[in-house]
């Protein structure tokens, strides 16, 4: 912890009002750690911003808007989350989705570069790797994104690979499994009403705001037919996060990590635990497979924790979900 004065330097975060990148603000302020937030607000809410956190509302596109905010605030570091995130939409308006995650990292990383900035954190995604032919998968698995959204992140850990290599910029590539749950203090979650992951539509049929849940498929080569995934609290993806800025603070090389507990679940085995904690039945439905849905997705979890010293503190499925249906209720029904 320390004093923040006009001097010290601070994190910019981008997309800072959004469901990721609102708990790493959170993160950052609880362990002290000074930033500043750009957010166009398209997706994101004012109000998961922390107070002590200055929120710029505009357009990463913008490099005068990115060099005036990187001078006006000390900007030393940035964290990089804004981006579009929805797989099918991706697939339907592919130049959408590089404009707005690869262009706009382009100008970010370019920004960074001529700003002297020599630090970044990117929000990748598990999705970079495709369907994969076995888990865990290794951060040295084959790259074969089968969507635009994949592919748009893929080319950005390319791009900053390559920067780093040209101008020292250098980068903690994240990518992402499937991030669930919500602070446990209840100051920010998940608050998108029109939803399409698993444990918030869960959370939502149980409360009667939807009719039921889709249960895309029940026939994969797995234990109970259904999909198995690596669901990981957002509170630890925030600690991470917060891990990677100091390692690249105290001068750490660039890291490409995947974020998952090395612990896959299946659609089954999610509703069940929703149940457990909720002491309520969720309706659910039996539907056909959804195309592009891999049967299992589970993380290969060790280097992040060598790498870093990340220790997990939310990895049971029950808190997750607990925590998730927790932000739920909370929201205007
Ligand atoms: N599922 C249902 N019903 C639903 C929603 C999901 O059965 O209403 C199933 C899906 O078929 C899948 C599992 O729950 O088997 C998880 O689906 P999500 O939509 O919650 O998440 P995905 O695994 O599809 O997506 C995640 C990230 C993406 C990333 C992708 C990589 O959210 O950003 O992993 O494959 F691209």
């Amino acid at each position: 912890m320390f004093e923040e004065s006009e001097d010290t330097p601070r994190v910019l975060v981008t997309g800072g009002a959004g469901y990721i990148g609102s708990h790493v603000l959170h993160a950052l302020s609880d362990a002290g750690i000074p930033a500043v937030t750009i957010d166009n607000l398209s997706t994101g809410r004012r109000a998961a911003v922390p107070d002590s956190v200055p929120l710029i509302e505009g357009d990463i596109g913008s490099a005068d808007l990115l060099e005036r905010v990187m001078r006006g605030h000390r900007v030393d570091a940035v964290m990089h989350f804004a981006g579009s995130i929805v797989v099918p939409e991706s697939v339907e308006k592919p130049f959408a989705y590089y404009r707005n995650n690869t262009v706009n990292s382009l100008t970010l990383a370019e920004a960074c570069v001529r700003m002297g900035i020599d630090k970044i954190v990117f929000s990748s995604t598990a999705a970079v790797y495709g369907a994969p032919e076995s888990v865990p998968i290794t951060e040295d698995a084959p790259t074969i994104p089968i969507n635009p959204y994949g592919a748009s992140k893929l080319m950005t850990e390319q791009m900053l690979r390559d920067a780093g290599a040209a101008h020292g910029l250098r980068s903690v590539i994240l990518r992402y499994f499937n991030v669930a749950g919500a602070d446990p203090a209840g100051r920010t979650g998940q608050a998108t009403p029109v939803a399409t992951h698993l444990i918030k539509v869960a959370c939502q049929a149980l409360l009667g705001r939807r009719p039921a849940l889709s249960v895309f498929g029940t026939d994969y080569p797995t234990p109970d037919g259904t999909c198995i995934r690596d669901y990981i609290h957002v509170s630890d993806l925030a600690d991470a996060h917060v891990l990677a800025l100091l390692h690249l603070r105290r001068g750490g090389g660039s890291l490409v990590l995947n974020c998952g507990y090395g612990r896959g679940a299946s659609v089954h085995e999610v509703v069940r635990t929703l149940e457990a904690v909720s002491g309520e039945p969720v309706p659910a439905a039996l539907a056909e497979r959804r195309p592009g849905d891999p049967p299992q997705l589970v993380a290969a979890a060790a280097r992040i924790r060598e790498q870093l010293g990340w220790i997990p503190k939310h990895d049971r499925l029950e808190e997750i979900v607990r925590s998730a249906l927790a932000w739920e209720r909370g929201l205007e029904g």
